[in-house]
Formats: C-alpha cells, structure tokens, sequence
C-alpha cells in the first residue's frame, strides 16, 4: 500500500490490542502508535544501507502453487521478513535497537501482504508493469491497489479507519483466524481476480472504483484486526 493505506492499517489495529501489548508496544516506539511507524519500511528504501529488504514487501510464486512448493527467494520476501521479525520480537536476547526497527517493519509488512497484488505473478512486478490510465493520467495496476483507488476519496487515514459497516465480535474472530500463509493465499485468490480486472492501456474510473474499492476497504480492515492478532500474540 502507500501511505494512507498503512497509517489505515496502524490505526485499527490500534483499537485491537490488548491493555498489555499497547502498553509495551507504545513504550517501544517512544509513545508513537502503529499507524505513524507504518510507513517506516518506506522511508528506509532509498537508503543504500536498507537495499536487503526491498524484496520484503511483496512475495511473487506460482498461481497454481502453494507457498513454498518452490524454492522461496534467497534474497528474502514478505513471508521470510515477516517471519524474521516475529522471531527477533519474540527472542529475550533482542537488542532494544533491533525490537525497534523490527517491529516497525512489521507493522508495515503486515499491511504489504494485504495488498492482493503484493502475491502477485513475477513476469509484471505485481502489476507493475500493467501500464493503465487512471482517469486521465498514467498509472499501473500495482499502483491503482496500493494507492489510486484510496487516494482518489481524498479521506484522511482517520477517517477511513473508522468502520462504517461495524463487524460483529463473532466476524472479528473469523478474520483473525489462519497462519501468516493461510492470509498470503487468501491474498494471492484476490491477485488472480484482480489480473482479470484490466488490460493493458485501458482507462479505469469510476466503475473501476465501484466494483474494487470495497475489496481494498476490506482487505485494510484484515489487515488492521490481524496486526493486532500477531502482536497479541508477541507482547500480549
Ligand atoms: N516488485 C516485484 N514484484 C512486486 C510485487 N508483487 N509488489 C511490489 N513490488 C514488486
Ligand atoms: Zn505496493
Ligand atoms: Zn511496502
């Protein structure tokens, strides 16, 4: 995602830790919350120092395969970084340095492997390279899913965190169910479908919005419920 679409995913899952983990994760991060550490993982990118974790924020395998069933990157993706960083939060031996940077990646990748086109096919980046017009201007698939479609409503990260259709403690429960692959494959059917959404040089607008933009509401509210699941889970 971009901006907005992280600070998104920091902000609910903010309202989704429990007392203990808010405390320890707020003492952490020098009292900053989830959603102003979410672009964290962004920023450090033009930084040559940081160049190893670039291929972090997505994982690209085979429609037809399972996650695994090849031979995952040796330069690292987002299963093996989110599964670092889980590691590094959860060994007493970590620095307070590490615990930090760590963490703040984290809350970044987690929101990353929600962006359906995050599991996308290797040939086109993700999408990348599936140039469309966004209204009257260039963009890319990639870029219309991490951005275009959220920027296009012009609300603040606050207000598209609060949930208009309010879930119910039973769908909460649902969402927060299954493994870290189990939500990459979840992620990785809505790739396939969003493939199907557009070809190369079309115009997408306002239809575009009306079909898809209730898929990436929904895929930021996972998001934020199963941030905060995972970080429960570490400092809960
Ligand atoms: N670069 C290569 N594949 C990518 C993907 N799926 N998402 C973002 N950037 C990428
Ligand atoms: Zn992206
Ligand atoms: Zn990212």
């Amino acid at each position: 995602w971009g901006k907005t679409g992280h600070r998104v995913t920091g902000e609910i899952a903010e309202v989704h830790l429990t007392k203990k983990a808010k405390r320890a994760i707020s003492s952490l991060l020098d009292g900053h919350g989830l959603a102003f550490v979410s672009t964290f993982a962004d920023e450090i990118k033009s930084d040559k120092n940081y160049k190893g974790y670039s291929p972090w924020h997505y994982v690209n395998f085979p429609f037809d395969k399972k996650y695994g069933e090849d031979k995952p990157s040796e330069f690292g993706d987002l299963v093996q970084g989110i599964n670092k960083c889980i590691a590094v939060l959860k060994d007493t031996t970590s620095t307070i340095e590490d615990r930090q940077f760590y963490l703040k990646m984290l809350v970044h990748f987690i929101g990353d492997l929600h962006q359906p086109l995050h599991v996308g096919r290797g040939e086109d980046k993700g999408g990348n390279d599936i140039q469309i017009q966004w209204f009257n201007e260039g963009s890319n698939l990639h870029r219309v899913w991490d951005s275009d479609m959220i920027d296009y409503y012009g609300m603040s990260y606050t207000e598209l965190s609060l949930n208009r259709d309010e879930l119910s403690e039973t769908q909460i429960e649902e969402i927060k169910k299954g493994s870290i692959l189990d939500w990459i494959h979840e992620s990785q059917g809505l790739a396939k479908k969003v493939y199907a959404t557009a070809n190369v040089g079309e115009k997408l607008k306002y239809e575009y919005m009306y079909y898809n933009f209730p898929i990436v509401r929904k895929q930021l509210q996972k998001g934020g419920i199963r941030l905060a699941k995972v970080l429960n889970d570490i400092f809960g």
